[in-house]
C-alpha cells in the first residue's frame, strides 16, 4: 500500500473532517500526495468521505489497535505475548506461518490494522475492514508433533467463547469445529472464525499458527460478498467493543486454554466443549467436498474433536476440513 495511506488513516481515525491542505502540511508533502493516498487507501475497500471544502473524513470514529492498550488487557498474561501491531498485511498468517519459520518466539501475536488477503477455512478468503474486524494470528510452539493437536482448534473456539461470555456476550455459541455463532433474529449468524496451520513434523516439535478474525462491525457492502449469516459483535453488544480491549481478552484466555491442552489434551475439554455447541442433538445437513449433502443428527464430538452424527447409515465420525454443517431446523 501507498507509505502514506495508513499514517493518513491514522489522523483520520477521529471520524472528523481534515483539510488536504492540513494533511499535506502534517506530512511535509504536496496535496495531490494526500489525494493518491487516500486513493490507495479506498481502492482496499476503505471508504473516506471527501467533502469540497472540508476535506476528508471515516464514516466515524475508528480505535486503531495499540500494543500498549492490549498489553495492559492481557493483565497478568502480558509477559506470555510478543505483540506486534501491523499497519497492513495481507495475511496475519501468512505474515507469521513465515516469520514462524525464521525462528520468531513462542507466544508472538500479529494484529493488522488493515488486512488485504485473509485467509479463510476450506480455501476460502476472510473479509475485513478497517475497524470492523479484529484479525491476529499467535503462534503456539509445541513439544508434541502435529499429530498430538487434534482437538486443538476446538480448544481455541472454546477460549474465544469464555473471552466473550466474560464482557457480557453470553449467548455465543459454536458450531463444530470452530466457528463462534450466534443464534439472532430466528437464524445462526458466524460471529468469528479460526484458521490454524502447523508447522513441523508429526513427532514434533511443532508450531500452531492461530489466526483469528472476529467480526466487530458488518457493513451492507460486505454482508453481500460473505456466503452466510454473518454479526458483527458491536450489534450483538448494543455498543463498540474496544478492540484492544477485547484482543487482550482473548489473548489472556487462549494462553490459559492452551496451557491446559498442552498438559492434558482435547479430553479435557471434551464435555464442556460439547455444552456449548449450538447443534448439540440437533438435525444437520453435512455438505461433503463432492457438493454432496447428508442429513444427520447430531451425537457429540469425540475424544479427538471429530463431530460424531447419526445418519443414514449409522453413527458416522467426521474429520474438520472434510465437511461443513449447516443447521436442519
Ligand atoms: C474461517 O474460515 O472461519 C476462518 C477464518 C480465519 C480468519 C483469520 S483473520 C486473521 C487470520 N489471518 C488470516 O489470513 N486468516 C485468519
Amino acid at each position: 500500500m501507498n507509505k502514506l495511506a495508513f499514517p493518513i488513516l491514522a489522523v483520520l481515525a477521529d471520524g472528523k473532517f481534515h483539510s488536504g491542505e492540513a494533511l499535506a502540511q502534517q506530512f511535509g508533502v504536496t496535496r495531490a500526495t494526500v489525494y493518491n493516498a487516500i486513493q490507495a487507501a479506498q481502492t482496499l475497500g476503505i471508504t473516506v468521505f471527501s467533502v469540497r471544502g472540508r476535506g476528508y473524513r471515516l464514516p466515524k470514529p475508528v480505535t486503531l489497535l495499540d500494543a500498549d492498550a492490549i498489553s495492559q488487557a492481557c493483565g497478568e498474561y502480558a509477559p506470555w505475548f510478543h505483540l506486534q501491531v501491523l499497519a497492513q498485511v495481507d495475511s496475519t498468517n501468512r505474515y507469521l506461518m513465515q516469520e514462524s519459520a525464521r525462528g520468531v518466539a513462542h507466544g508472538t501475536c500479529a494484529v493488522a490494522q488493515i488486512q488485504t488477503a485473509g485467509r479463510g477455512r476450506r480455501g476460502r478468503t476472510w473479509i475485513s475492514q478497517l475497524g470492523g474486524s479484529l484479525t491476529f494470528s499467535l503462534l503456539w510452539r509445541f513439544q508434541c508433533g502435529a499429530a498430538g493437536l487434534s482437538g486443538l482448534s476446538l480448544v481455541i473456539g472454546l477460549a474465544l467463547l469464555r473471552a466473550l461470555h466474560e464482557i457480557g456476550l453470553a449467548d455465543v455459541q459454536l458450531k463444530w469445529p470452530n466457528d463462534l455463532v450466534v443464534m439472532y433474529q430466528g437464524q445462526w449468524h458466524k460471529l468469528g472464525g479460526i484458521l490454524i496451520e502447523l508447522q513441523g513434523d508429526m513427532e514434533g516439535p511443532s508450531a500452531a499458527v492461530i489466526g483469528i478474525g472476529l467480526n466487530l462491525e458488518i457493513e451492507q457492502s460486505m454482508r453481500q460478498q460473505i456466503e452466510q449469516p454473518v454479526l458483527g459483535l458491536n450489534q450483538l453488544f448494543g455498543q463498540s467493543l474496544n478492540a484492544n480491549e477485547l484482543l487482550g481478552r482473548c489473548l489472556a484466555s487462549l494462553a490459559l486454554h492452551l496451557n491446559q491442552f498442552a498438559e492434558h489434551g482435547f479430553t479435557y475439554f471434551q464435555e464442556t466443549w460439547t455444552r456449548h455447541h449450538a447443534f448439540h442433538q440437533q438435525a444437520v445437513n453435512l455438505l461433503m467436498a463432492n457438493g454432496q449433502v447428508v442429513p444427520g443428527q447430531v451425537i457429540g464430538v469425540a475424544e479427538e474433536g471429530s463431530l460424531l452424527v447419526e445418519t443414514a447409515h449409522g453413527r458416522q465420525r467426521f474429520n474438520a476440513g472434510e465437511i461443513s454443517v449447516r443447521s436442519a431446523a
